[in-house]
């Protein structure tokens, strides 16, 4: 008992002793979370967010010797997910981030050239702050309000409780954009969460051209990333549709590891999840999964199957053909599939004899041109569908309450990206009569 006591001691004496120690250091190297007015950062210096988690400071990415304002995982140095003057490096490292008198947060270098401003002017006294979420914080100091926050500027980063999508009425967008390449932070792919008919995660290259996406929100998830279920204990996301936002987001449960998703210079993007005992990020999932995520590569109409024994992965949907055969042969399917036999919709008032085929195991086509409605059951959807002489298809809009789900979703004109997709959806495309129950 005598020992124990004495090893207690000795163990609260080198704790107490590391304590303050570390908060020694903290008053001496300056390391805190906080900037206050008047104050700076030089390069050299950091904040670090109170638990730890999370640095701010200068650095200079891969083989560049440009310095950048960033903040990373302090678990992870080289992870920075947030970079304030990605467009406008600083060369020296004479710079410094103060917090003008006026509340804004300039980087500032040695020759007085302000690189970046957070622009967020006030004339009550406030404090920056790196929280233990990941965001930079500029708050007045009597009323705590918050003027200014890194989580409304996104880099190449989604972290918990940052969210990507629209706000309606202001018309401000939350996109991701990845860094040009290892050397360089200045933007390239973007990944946004589009608002078509229903929320889809896309990307887009620097000239503007859609590369792939996660498929539309389901009321589970997107409709391609099946996987999320396997991962849906650590995570919980947030879909908001309404008329003042549409956004995406997710946070993290209580003891979820860290985690990111991240679009990298590829414009591949990565949910990765941290493995504190080999100190490795670890991928959850990544889009493009294989090469059917790669936008409309099977044409109108075509569904791709990356299973498909050859590496001929594109198909056409059934009662459809390739619309150039000699292309198709050459493996150029971008032109898609035709209607072998014209839909009966002329007929009228709904006399039609045109029905559905199911597909199943779908990843859903685009919503670009699709309609939705959530406030009708999926056999009205049908009947709708089937009174509508441009409905191709239609799905449930929602399967949270079950695979059979609710609510109605509207193809007009051509079902395009279409694929296969391992726990996939079920989706009723239109067909003429005679190319049913062959
Ligand atoms: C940064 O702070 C130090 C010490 O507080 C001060 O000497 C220096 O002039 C400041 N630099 C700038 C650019 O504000
Ligand atoms: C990152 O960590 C490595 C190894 O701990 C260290 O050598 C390097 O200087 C750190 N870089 C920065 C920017 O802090
Ligand atoms: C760094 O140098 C480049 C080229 O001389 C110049 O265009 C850029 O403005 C400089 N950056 C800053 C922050 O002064
Ligand atoms: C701050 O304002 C300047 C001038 O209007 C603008 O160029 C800059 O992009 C703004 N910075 C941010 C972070 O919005
Ligand atoms: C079709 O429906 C319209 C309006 O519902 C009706 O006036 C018309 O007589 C119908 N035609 C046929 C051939 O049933
Ligand atoms: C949506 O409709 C427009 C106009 O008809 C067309 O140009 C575009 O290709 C369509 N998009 C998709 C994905 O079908
Ligand atoms: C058919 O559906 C499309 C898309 O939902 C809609 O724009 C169009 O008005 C509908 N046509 C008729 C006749 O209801
Ligand atoms: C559907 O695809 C065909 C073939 O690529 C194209 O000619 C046509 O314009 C497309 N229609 C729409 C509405 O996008």
């Amino acid at each position: 008992m005598a020992v124990t006591g004495y090893r207690l001691g000795l163990l609260l004496f080198c704790l107490g002793a590391i304590l303050s120690l570390s908060l020694d250091r903290a008053l001496v190297t300056g390391v805190s979370d906080t900037l206050k007015q008047g104050l700076n950062v030089t390069d050299g210096s950091t904040l670090v967010s109170a638990d730890g988690s999370f640095t701010l400071g200068f650095f200079s990415p891969g083989v560049s010797t440009k310095r950048y304002l960033g903040i990373w995982f302090s678990v992870s140095n080289a992870t920075v997910f947030w970079v304030a003057n990605r467009d406008r490096p600083l060369n020296s490292t004479t710079g410094v981030l103060v917090l003008s008198n006026t509340g804004s947060l300039l980087l500032v270098d040695g020759s007085d050239q302000i690189a970046w401003s957070s622009n967020s002017t006030r004339p009550a006294p406030a404090v920056a702050q790196l929280l233990g979420s990941g965001n930079l914080v500029v708050r007045e100091q009597i009323s705590n309000a918050i003027i200014w926050q890194s989580f409304d500027y996104l880099s190449d980063t989604l972290l918990p409780g940052m969210k990507m999508g629209k706000n309606l009425w202001t018309g401000t967008e939350w996109y991701l954009s990845s860094w040009r390449s290892a050397d360089d932070p200045s933007p390239a792919y973007r990944h946004a969460t589009a608002v078509n008919a229903l929320p889809d995660n896309v990307v887009w290259d620097a000239d503007n051209v859609l590369v792939w996406r996660t498929g539309p929100w389901n009321g589970v998830r997107f409709s391609g990333i099946t996987e999320a279920g396997t991962y849906k204990n650590m995570f919980t996301f947030h879909v908001t549709i309404n008329s003042g936002e549409v956004t995406f987001g997710y946070t993290a449960n209580p003891g979820a590891p860290l985690s990111r998703v991240v679009v990298t210079d590829a414009g591949v993007v990565r949910r990765l999840v941290w493995e504190p005992n080999r100190r490795e990020w670890e991928t959850f999932f990544q889009l493009p999964r294989d090469v059917c995520d790669e936008y409309a590569k099977c044409g109108p109409f075509g569904l791709c199957n990356a299973n498909s024994p050859s590496t001929m992965f594109c198909g056409c949907v059934h009662g459809f053909s390739p619309a150039s055969p000699a292309e198709w042969k050459l493996r150029e399917t971008s032109g898609g599939c035709r209607r072998n036999v014209a839909l009966d919709c002329g007929r009228v008032n709904g006399s039609t004899t045109d029905g559905f085929l199911v597909l199943q195991g779908i990843k859903l086509p685009v919503t670009f041109n699709a309609s939705v409605d959530t406030g009708i059951t999926v056999e009205e959807c049908g009947a709708r569908c089937l009174a509508n002489c441009s409905c191709v298809a239609y799905a449930p809009a929602d399967i949270s309450g079950g695979r059979d789900g609710t609510g109605c979703i509207i193809w007009i004109g051509n079902l395009t990206d279409l694929r296969y997709v391992d726990g996939g959806q079920d989706l009723y495309v239109r067909l003429a009569k005679s190319e049913l129950g062959t």
